[in-house]
């Protein structure tokens, strides 16, 4: 690894420290080096708030010596005016000697302009450096803004003969450990979603009460509106988007979006695209996983499975023939993780 790409490392390691907490924004950190010295680093915290750059830049207790370094930033700095003033104009103003960029930026937006308000100043600027690892860490956000869909994670807990449940109610399937690690993976993402017949028998408030972290957005499909208003998806704990074919309303923390049943699929990654929802986790039940898993509109699938539980009858885990990339073991429990394509 050259020195380049240890800053740009050390530029991810501050970004991920965000993680789940940036939406709709991507998450970035950014380095400022000396002299082979770092004099200034910071990250983006959350949307609303400074960029990664500013953060960095307002660390520097020499300010003096900003135009003679360099600002190292996993992202292409921002070129529009947000919430707050591009970061390239900033980087511009106070005259960096080089910037060092991991990834570019296909947000519509940015997409290069960062990157050239920064070269037609006459400063120095490469990018794509350790760019396969900045993609990686913003995944959800470049799925989001190239495939206009959010980045769909499947997940479900299974029985060692295949069950989601015993007798079509409520089991528990997977152990402490496991459900612990669960709930770190819904503070991770954006929200969360379930089918009507989950909501209906679970009553699950897909909240992150055993992790740090923000509650996601909650996803019901509930096409006839089924699940009454007191289950708890309706709780006031957090955002409750319910798409259904009856009503388009929005009360306190709940949103109602109309949607068709014909056209289910495009008709769901539009309303979410719209919404601004850059990731997913598809928790169930059977019919609704496998809907993604037919139309392959998935990235990554969790799968847990407790081998020793035979639950002989109920609701089948979803038909998935995939190969998983690494599986790890939580005492009697594994759990597989699997990448499309
Ligand atoms: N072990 C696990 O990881 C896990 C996870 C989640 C759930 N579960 C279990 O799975 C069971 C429920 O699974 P399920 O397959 O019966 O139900 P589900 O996927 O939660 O809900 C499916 C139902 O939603 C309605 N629906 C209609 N169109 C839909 C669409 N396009 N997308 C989504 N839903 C649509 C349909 O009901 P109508 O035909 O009535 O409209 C459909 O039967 C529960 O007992 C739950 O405990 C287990
Ligand atoms: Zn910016």
């Amino acid at each position: 690894m050259n020195t380049d790409e240890l800053y740009i490392k050390r530029c991810i390691e501050l970004a991920r420290k965000a993680l789940g907490k940036t939406y709709p924004n991507p998450m970035v950190g950014s380095v400022i080096v000396h002299n082979g010295k770092i004099i200034g680093e910071g990250y983006h915290h959350k949307a609303g708030e400074n960029h990664a750059e500013i953060n960095a830049i307002n660390s520097v207790e020499h300010k003096e010596l900003i135009p003679e370094s360099t600002i190292y930033v996993s992202l292409e700095p921002c070129a529009h005016y947000g919430k707050t003033p591009p970061c390239a104009l900033k980087i511009k103003e106070l005259g960096f000697k080089k910037v060092v960029i991991g990834a570019m930026d296909s947000h519509d937006k940015v997409n290069g302009k960062g990157k050239k308000i920064i070269q037609d100043a006459g400063i120095e600027a490469i990018s794509g450096i350790l760019e396969k690892e900045c993609i990686e860490l913003n995944k959800r956000f470049f799925t989001y803004h190239e495939k206009k869909r959010p980045y769909i994670i499947l997940k479900w807990a299974e029985s060692g003969d295949g069950f989601l449940d015993k007798d079509f109610k409520p089991t528990a399937v997977s152990n402490t450990l496991v459900n612990q690690l669960v709930h770190q993976l819904r503070a991770d993402e954006h929200a969360i979603l379930v089918g009507t017949q989950t909501a209906l028998n679970d009553n699950p408030s897909l909240t992150v009460r055993n992790a740090e972290g923000e509650n996601p957005v909650r996803i019901l499909i509930d096409f006839d509106l089924k699940v009454p208003e007191n289950f708890n998806i309706y709780s006031k704990e957090a955002k409750t988007l319910v798409l259904n074919s009856i009503k388009e309303e929005t009360k306190d923390n709940i949103q109602f979006i109309k949607i068709k049943k014909e056209s289910f699929m495009p008709d769901l990654m539009n309303a979410l695209y719209k919404e601004q929802i850059q990731s997913v986790i598809i928790e169930g039940g059977r019919f609704t996983l496998q809907q993604f898993i037919d139309a392959g509109l998935w990235d990554e699938a969790i799968v847990i499975k407790n081998e020793s539980l035979k639950l002989e009858n109920g609701t089948k885990a979803p038909e998935f023939s995939y190969t998983a990339n690494k599986t790890e073991n939580y005492r009697d429990n594994s759990v597989s993780f699997f990448t499309s394509k």
